[in-house]
């Protein structure tokens, strides 16, 4: 979208979430009992709205003249303001305003209790596939247990990470959450009377209703042990899509602890100027499983390999690094990244905050990105160590911080294709269509050899990388569906379009 779209856009959704703000206090004066002080409650409420918007107006115009600028020499169309602090207000706002007064009654048709396999933001999604499946079965949805045996070894429970009390308010008009199953039930789980099972992974809400709720209805408590990628991303119903996004942008908030934090680091980058968040997943892990080690000494492909075999969960155990990487498949590595980032004209100067664990190979091979970007921050370097040792241990937690700054980045640029890479964008999405660069691996490792091999120059290399990705930024589009295939289509949280405002369609409202 060039400016004045995007500035249409903005403005629709702003008197969308204005005009929710609305009727959400019409509902609530009809429905409860309003006593005069509150009457006047609202009406100051109502005139803060009216002045919010103005300022909204007037900072969308200071916006569009001073908004940083990360890309040097792109056309218009790149250059313009990712307006990150009003989006950050818009998303706020209708968040505080719309709790739900009402609570949804149906008839309970059993529990629901879930075990989320994963790290931080696979949960998260399965969270609000989760919450989804509860609300269309009629169940009621014990609060979803999370990994403490996943590699990331986190024993947070799911109140350590996101706030509890918000997750089941703010869905109450939808489906009942408890913290913990009512007594007489538990009695029945701690003599085994329940039913446990992993549902099938991409299915649809036919396979929830006709296979599941029978179980459920009938061993009165289902344990799901296994909650990935468990509802299909496509052909579901718009109410079902909906609700997923609900929960994820409404829903699911961190902790005041870890919001706060987050909200400082983000302040810190932002009285600097712009910031790119660099999702570098190229830690120890992620390149032992995938078996890329492109640009390791022996030693450390040997120790990339023991890892490997050491992991029985990790099936893959004979890996071509090489192969494997033209593909397309691995993590672009730091020196790669400090390429790449280089051709796509990323000002010298920005500030580049990776948000990710501990980069393999540490100094030596962060040097060519410290090289070519002087201002590599990260949390750790940006915060007083004292201020981490809540979350240090805690790898969830300190991921949660990383999503909060990413989300409300200039630019978002993950390195690989993982859970917090397409999470993240969704969100991004969500706010605004704010930039996501989706790299694409296969075509820039081919690229970069031959730039390095000296048979493309500097130019060209920049401009076919700039060239390339120029329709690869985040932008609306419709999720690529491929029928019986759903591990290649877009996924579901990556771009949740029918919770998105395009320009082409009627308002929507979550
Ligand atoms: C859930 O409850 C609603 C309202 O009470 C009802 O219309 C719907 O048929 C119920 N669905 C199931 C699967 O029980
Ligand atoms: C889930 O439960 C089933 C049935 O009890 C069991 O066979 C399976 O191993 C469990 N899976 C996990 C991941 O716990
Ligand atoms: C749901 O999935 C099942 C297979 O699990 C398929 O037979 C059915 O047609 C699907 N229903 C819808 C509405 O897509
Ligand atoms: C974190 O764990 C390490 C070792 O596992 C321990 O030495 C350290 O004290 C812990 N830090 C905090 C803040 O709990």
């Amino acid at each position: 979208m060039c400016k004045t779209d995007k500035f249409v856009y903005h403005r629709k959704l702003w008197e969308m979430k204005v005009r929710l703000l609305g009727e959400t206090k019409v509902e609530k004066l009809r429905n409860s009992f309003v006593s005069r002080s509150r009457m006047s409650l609202w009406m100051i409420r109502a005139v803060t709205v009216l002045l919010l918007w103005s300022c909204f107006v007037h900072l969308m115009a200071l916006g569009e003249m001073w908004g940083p600028r990360l890309f040097k020499g792109w056309p218009s169309c790149f250059n313009q303001h990712d307006l990150s602090t009003v989006a950050a207000d818009m998303r706020s706002l209708p968040a505080k305003i719309a709790l739900p007064l009402k609570v949804r009654v149906y008839q309970n048709n059993g529990y629901l209790m879930v075990s989320c396999n994963g790290g931080l933001n696979q949960m998260r999604a399965a969270i609000c596939d989760m919450v989804t499946v509860a609300r269309f079965m009629n169940v009621t949805l014990v609060v979803p247990e999370l990994d403490k045996t996943s590699f990331w070894n986190d024993p947070s429970e799911f109140k350590d990470i996101f706030d509890v009390d918000h997750f089941i308010t703010s869905l109450r008009d939808e489906v009942r959450i408890l913290k913990e199953l009512p007594p007489r039930v538990k009695k029945r789980v701690e003599l085994g009377m329940y039913h446990e099972m992993p549902p099938i992974s991409w299915s649809n809400m036919s396979y929830y209703q006709n296979q599941i709720l029978p179980l459920v209805k009938k061993h009165k408590v289902l344990h799901l042990n296994k909650t990935d990628s468990r509802l299909a991303n496509n052909g579901l119903p718009l109410e079902v899509q909906k609700l997923r996004c609900r929960v994820n942008f409404n829903g699911l908030k961190f902790t005041p602890q870890i919001e706060e934090l987050g909200r400082r680091v983000v302040s810190i980058l932002r009285e600097k100027g712009p910031f790119l968040v660099l999702h570098l997943r190229y830690e120890m892990d992620m390149l032992a499983f995938s078996g890329c080690s492109h640009g390791c000494n022996p030693e450390e492909e040997e120790e990339l390999t023991r890892m490997r075999y050491a992991y029985p969960w990790w099936k893959e155990k004979v890996i071509n690094s090489e192969v494997k990487r033209k593909e397309g498949l691995c993590p672009l590595t730091p020196e790669e990244t400090a390429l790449t980032l280089t051709a796509l004209g990323i000002d010298r100067n920005v500030q580049l905050y990776i948000a990710a664990g501990e980069i393999y190979g540490g100094e030596r091979r962060m040097k060519a990105l410290t090289d070519a970007f002087p201002n590599v921050v990260r949390k750790e370097t940006l915060l007083d160590s004292s201020d981490l040792d809540f979350c240090r241990n805690h790898s969830s937690q300190m991921a949660a911080l990383d999503y909060l700054v990413a989300v409300e980045s200039d630019m978002f640029v993950p390195t690989n294709d993982g859970n917090m890479a397409r999470v993240v964008e969704g969100h991004r999405r969500f706010l605004g269509f704010k930039k996501t660069v989706q790299l694409n691996r296969k075509f820039l490792v081919k690229l970069i050899d031959e730039y390095t091999e000296g048979l493309l120059t500097w130019d060209v290399f920049s401009s076919m990388v700039k060239a390339f990705h120029s329709t690869r930024m985040g932008s609306p589009k419709r999720r690529l569906v491929i029928p019986n295939k759903p591990k290649e289509e877009d996924y579901f949280y990556a771009n949740p379009q029918e919770c998105l405002q395009l320009l082409d369609e009627p308002l929507r409202v979550i």
